[in-house]
């Protein structure tokens, strides 16, 4: 069967961000039923609705990226009890133009991590109402907290704890049902 194409975005531009850790052993435990690809948002201007018309060149490679993807999962810490700038500034490019927006009718998985007792658990409610009520796409249900440890993940994106690493297969398993009721006809077609 064909996988489904994964389009990963994660809330962070720190360099050594825990959440990208966290996607990249996502990546991997879901390997066997997405073809996965990171979607850089760190390089995209600052929103202006003065510069839409036409969007810049970096906003337009996002925006194609995110349209050419099956299924998007949000990797994403918590700043401030919400989600970080970074995030919501990639999340309204992707909404503009007007008439224009990449987001509706796609399938979209939520999951964060920090060191935190709650784990990212506010910013990730304030996410499941942008991309849901706000932007459209099909949110999947049920709650992914991780709280990360220093050791949690391996250089080689393996998870070292048995307990983390069954939870995230199931939440990507999940996912990967959860997104094969949203592929386009062409997909399913070429499976
Ligand atoms: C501006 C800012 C605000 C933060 N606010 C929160 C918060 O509300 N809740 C939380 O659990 N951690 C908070 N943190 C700590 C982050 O969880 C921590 O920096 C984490 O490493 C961020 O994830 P990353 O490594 O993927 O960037 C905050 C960090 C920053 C820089």
């Amino acid at each position: 069967m064909a996988k489904h194409k994964l389009g990963i975005i994660v809330g962070s531009n720190r360099r050594e961000s825990i959440n990208r850790k966290l996607a990249q052993a996502l990546a991997k435990l879901g390997s066997d039923a997405f073809e996965a690809s990171f979607i850089q948002i760190d390089d995209l201007p600052l929103y202006n609705q003065d510069n839409e018309q036409p969007v810049p060149e970096k906003v337009a490679r996002f925006k194609a990226e995110v349209e050419a993807s099956d299924a998007l999962l949000f990797v994403t810490p918590e700043h401030s009890r919400s989600i970080p700038a970074v995030l919501k500034n990639a999340i309204d490019w992707g909404a503009r133009p007007w008439g224009k927006t990449s987001w509706p009718g796609k399938a979209a998985a939520i999951i964060g991590t920090s060191a935190g007792a709650i784990s990212t658990a506010v910013a990730q409610q304030h996410l499941r109402a942008v991309l849901g009520s706000g932007a459209g796409l099909h949110v999947m249900g049920g709650e992914a907290y991780i709280a990360f440890k220093p050791d949690l993940i391996d250089a080689q994106g393996n998870v070292t704890d048995d307990t983390v690493r069954t939870f995230l297969k199931s939440f990507i398993d999940q996912f990967a049902a959860f997104a094969g009721r949203f592929v386009p006809a062409r997909t399913a077609a070429a499976a």
